[in-house]
């Protein structure tokens, strides 16, 4: 027997469909709703709308539960491979081992941007914010495609992901290299891929940087933990931009837009200012938790809270363990992480975010290991964008691949005037 909801209006009743997920999550299939009853659904901010279905990545947010393809999120932290997760999203499986090293070969063959690429970096200022460079440099490598609608194919399809993951590595780092007036370092095909990202940040000319395995490790770590997280702002905007028949490349660089945002990836910038703010005395922990608990104050704490987790965020408790890691290695001390620490105790203590269930989230603490491997507040935005690059094409995908996909149309309750009359400028 079919599981139905009934839904009553003015006496008249309906029996609506229920469908559920593989964990049994419910959900009302509202698709004849407004041919049925007239009405639609309102809900902004999508907080209780299910906008597809997917097989990619699974939250819980109650029990903080994260999986890849149903892989829990933990068992990703022993020998973590970014690359080998990659394949996973966008392939539904882990790869077998010819067919890693195959995808791995695809990322070196295309880890460097064609010269025509390259000069586009001259026509930004100095100064221009790498994410806009990154969404700007995304569009344009569409335009080095013979033509995008090759990408019906699966290899050909497997190509453009290798190329995208592997070149979003350099064109951050070129960002990076070009916003201090340093040299541009090619990429070294005998790196892997972390190894080859910090090469062509940090190294120079006649001084290659050499990376600590444990901070590769870390690196992989942190971006399988950003790679996907269901349908996010990000990862909505790119399946909204796509479900238009819109290409691969434009999809992403609206991805990277939406990432941008301080409430979404831009957070982890914004916990670094938060702390900076509080260690330059201009803020107690305890005043910075008062302004966030001030609703006539816009002050937010900023790697605090989630739309999904009313848990902790699985991926904030791992990366508080790889930021203890990366600390020690480094031997390395930062008063921000402990400035960082001493709020999450107050939050965690505080009325006010138990009775919200706000939690530490994905961006609390990653900001924290960027800066001590060395990379800028400006670009750890760019980083959440690589990490999350092959989740957003493995939506794309999935999305591109369902027969019968329609484009994305939500509908409103208007608000404005009923009915109007021109008035011409001279009489007005
Ligand atoms: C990411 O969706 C994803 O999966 C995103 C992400 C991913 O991997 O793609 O996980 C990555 O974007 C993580 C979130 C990073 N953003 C931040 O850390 C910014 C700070 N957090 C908040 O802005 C907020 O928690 C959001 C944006 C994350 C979630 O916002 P919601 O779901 O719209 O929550 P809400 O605004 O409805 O808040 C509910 C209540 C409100 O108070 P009341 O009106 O009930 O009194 O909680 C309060 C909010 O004022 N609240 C906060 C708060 N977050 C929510 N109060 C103070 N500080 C906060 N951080």
């Amino acid at each position: 027997m079919a599981e139905t909801a009934t839904l009553t209006i003015d006496g008249k009743s309906w029996e609506l469909p229920i469908i559920r997920g593989t964990a049994g999550e419910p959900a009302i299939d509202v698709t004849k709703l407004r041919d049925l009853t007239g009405h639609l659904t309102y809900d902004p901010g999508y907080g209780n709308t299910v906008s597809c279905t997917s097989a990619i990545t699974y939250i819980d947010g109650d029990a903080g539960i994260l999986r890849y393809r149903g892989i829990p999120i933990e068992q990703f932290s022993q020998r973590p491979n970014f690359v080998e997760t990659a394949w996973l999203l966008i392939f539904g499986r882990l790869p077998k081992p010819h067919e890693l090293a195959a995808f791995s070969a695809k990322l070196t063959a295309n880890a460097h941007l064609h010269e025509g690429l390259k000069h586009h970096f001259e026509g930004f200022p100095i100064d221009a914010p790498p994410m806009a460079i990154l969404s700007a440099m995304i569009n344009a490598k569409g335009c080095f495609e013979d033509d995008f609608t090759h990408l019906e194919a699966e290899e050909a399809f497997e190509e453009t992901a290798a190329s995208l993951i592997s070149k979003v590595r350099t064109i951050a780092a070129y960002a990076y290299r070009r916003s201090r007036g340093l040299p541009f370092i090619y990429p070294d095909p005998r790196l892997r891929y972390c190894a080859n990202f910090l090469h062509m940040m940090f190294s120079m000319p006649y001084d290659q940087h050499l990376l600590d395995p444990d901070i590769e490790d870390a690196l992989n770590l942190i971006f399988i933990l950003h790679a996907d997280h269901e349908q996010n702002c990000s990862t909505s905007t790119v399946r909204m931009v796509g479900s238009a028949k819109a290409n691969l490349f434009a999809s992403l660089a609206a991805g990277v837009c939406a990432l941008w945002g301080p409430l979404h990836g831009g957070a982890n910038a914004a916990v670094i200012e938060m702390l900076e703010g509080i260690h330059q005395g201009g803020l107690t922990p305890e005043q910075c938790i008062a302004k966030a608990k001030d609703k006539t104050d816009p002050f937010r704490l900023m790697g605090f809270g989630h739309r999904v987790y009313k848990n902790y965020d699985p991926r904030a408790k791992m990366l508080k363990q790889v930021a203890d890691k990366v600390f020690s290695k480094l031997r390395r001390s930062d008063p921000l992480l402990d400035i960082a620490r001493g709020l999450e105790e107050l939050a965690l203590k505080d009325p006010y975010f138990i009775d919200r269930k706000l939690y530490p989230n994905v961006d609390f603490y990653s900001g924290l290991i960027f800066r001590a491997i060395g990379i800028p507040t400006n670009m750890f935005t760019v980083m959440f964008a690589i990490g999350r690059l092959p989740g957003w094409i493995a939506q794309w995908k999935e999305q591109h691949d369902q027969v019968g996909g329609r484009i994305a149309r939500p509908r409103q309750i208007y608000t404005g005037p009923e009915l109007a009359t021109y008035v011409p400028i001279e009489r007005r």
